[in-house]
């Protein structure tokens, strides 16, 4: 796997449980305020992934895709909580700032789908994720990390995958 720069980081998935289980990987490694971001169109895997951080955080529930409500909150029997925000009914920024975005991060990471339509009320320290859909099964997932904490957690990340680089 190409690893571009020490702020990005190339992966390939060929189906949606390898998609998962990186998932499982980054989320092992999360904690409270961190924010991770996942661009896409439908169906590039966003949520196939989030399942899969949410398993690998902890979380007592299965994901699924917020259907009535803009965020879905998952437990962890220590109490925290791990977010999940889908952006894609979002009206306003406004409706999207009443959220408190900071609170939710206080008790446990936040995750993004469509991102892009509420950037300027997110804080710039983020890992941002781009999903593409390459074939029925394939997808190509590019993650930058902005921020130090965010450079850590891929290095980290990497090394789950591949061993020490
Ligand atoms: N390699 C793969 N990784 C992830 N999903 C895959 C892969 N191959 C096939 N799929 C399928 O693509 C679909 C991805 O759906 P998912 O709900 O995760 O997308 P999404 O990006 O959250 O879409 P939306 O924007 O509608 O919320 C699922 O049906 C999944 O089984
Ligand atoms: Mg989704």
């Amino acid at each position: 796997m190409p690893i571009l720069d020490a702020h990005t980081f190339e992966f390939f998935s060929k189906s949606p449980e390898q998609t998962r289980r990186l998932g499982i990987r980054l989320g092992a490694l999360l904690r409270s305020g961190d924010l991770i971001c996942l661009q896409g169109e439908l169906g590039a895997g966003k949520t196939t992934f989030v399942q899969g951080a949410a398993r690998g955080w902890g979380a007592l529930d299965e994901v699924s895709s917020p259907t009535f409500v803009l965020v879905n909150a998952y437990r962890r029997p220590d109490g925290a909580q791990f977010s999940h925000f889908d952006a894609y009914r979002v009206e306003s920024l406004g409706e999207a700032e009443e959220l408190d975005l900071d609170a939710l991060m206080e008790h446990g990471p936040l995750f993004i789908e469509w991102p892009e339509r509420v950037e300027p009320v997110l804080p710039v320290e983020r890992l941002w994720a781009w999903l593409e859909y390459d074939s029925e099964e394939h997808r190509s997932m590019r993650f930058v990390a902005c921020g130090i904490r965010y450079e850590r957690l891929l290095d980290a990340l990497r090394q789950t995958i591949y061993g020490a680089d």
